[in-house]
């Protein structure tokens, strides 16, 4: 075991979207009834997504996510030149079954079967968390799914992180949180979590308070980084 941030963490928990489940892949199914837009498409939705919840976290008016994910896909559809409700319904419909990237499955099975606790902390509504985790295969991993359903605002609130302290009963300490967004791994951070920044496209770092203790290409390579944790 090399001797590192995550090496004495008891549990890994990851954030969902465009960590676990590509969100490129919602559009990409559909690519041949969007054309040539896309790609525009595509990143307007993801970026209205984000900045839905932040602003509704700020402005105390929350919405769930698979309300937040359909303002944010009537926005792009708009901005695309692109409104039609069929073509809306089919896009919605495709979040409840996304692609997982190609390692995650593989990586979340040997992290499993070493003996770590694992678990998903994400913005998504419980609801498509569950469906997309069962679509791909992976829901049975987790021992547990956490979601902001009840608390009813968004990360990074450190409320939200709070919520996985509480249901692991572990400190934030011995918890490695995994993200492929720089801005929730400040979040984590700043909070008190060990993290991971999945970094796959190679995004310039953010500039927040908390930096990242490791950054990965990959989920896989959080492997060579961590043991199995000690039985008693
Ligand atoms: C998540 C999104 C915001 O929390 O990436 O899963």
């Amino acid at each position: 075991m090399s001797d590192n941030a995550l090496s004495s963490c008891r549990a890994f928990v990851f954030d969902a979207y465009g960590t676990l489940f590509d969100v490129g892949s919602a559009v990409a199914k559909l690519r041949d009834s969007v054309g040539d837009e896309a790609e525009r498409l595509s990143a307007t939705w993801r970026q209205k997504q984000l900045e839905y919840t932040w602003l509704r976290s700020l402005m105390g008016e929350f919405a769930d996510f698979w309300t937040v994910t359909g303002d944010a896909l009537d926005y792009a559809l708009d901005q695309t030149g692109k409104k039609d409700p069929v073509l809306r319904a089919k896009l919605m419909e495709t979040y409840l079954s996304l692609d997982t990237f190609p390692e995650v499955v593989e990586t979340l099975n040997t992290l499993k079967a070493q003996g770590h606790k694992l678990a998903i902390l994400s913005n998504g509504a419980r609801h498509m968390l569950i469906s997309a985790a069962k679509s791909s295969g992976i829901l049975t991993l987790f021992d547990q799914i956490i979601c902001v359903d009840d608390l009813k605002t968004y990360k990074p609130h450190p409320d939200v992180y709070q919520l996985a302290v509480d249901k692991l009963e572990l400190e934030p300490a011995e918890i490695s949180f995994q993200s492929s967004n720089g801005w929730d791994i400040a979040g984590a951070g700043h909070f008190g979590f060990k993290t991971a920044w999945i970094n796959r496209t190679k995004q310039p770092k953010e500039r927040l308070s908390h930096e990242a203790d490791v950054v990965l290409g990959a989920l896989d390579e959080l492997l060579p980084l961590i043991t199995a944790p000690k039985t008693a």
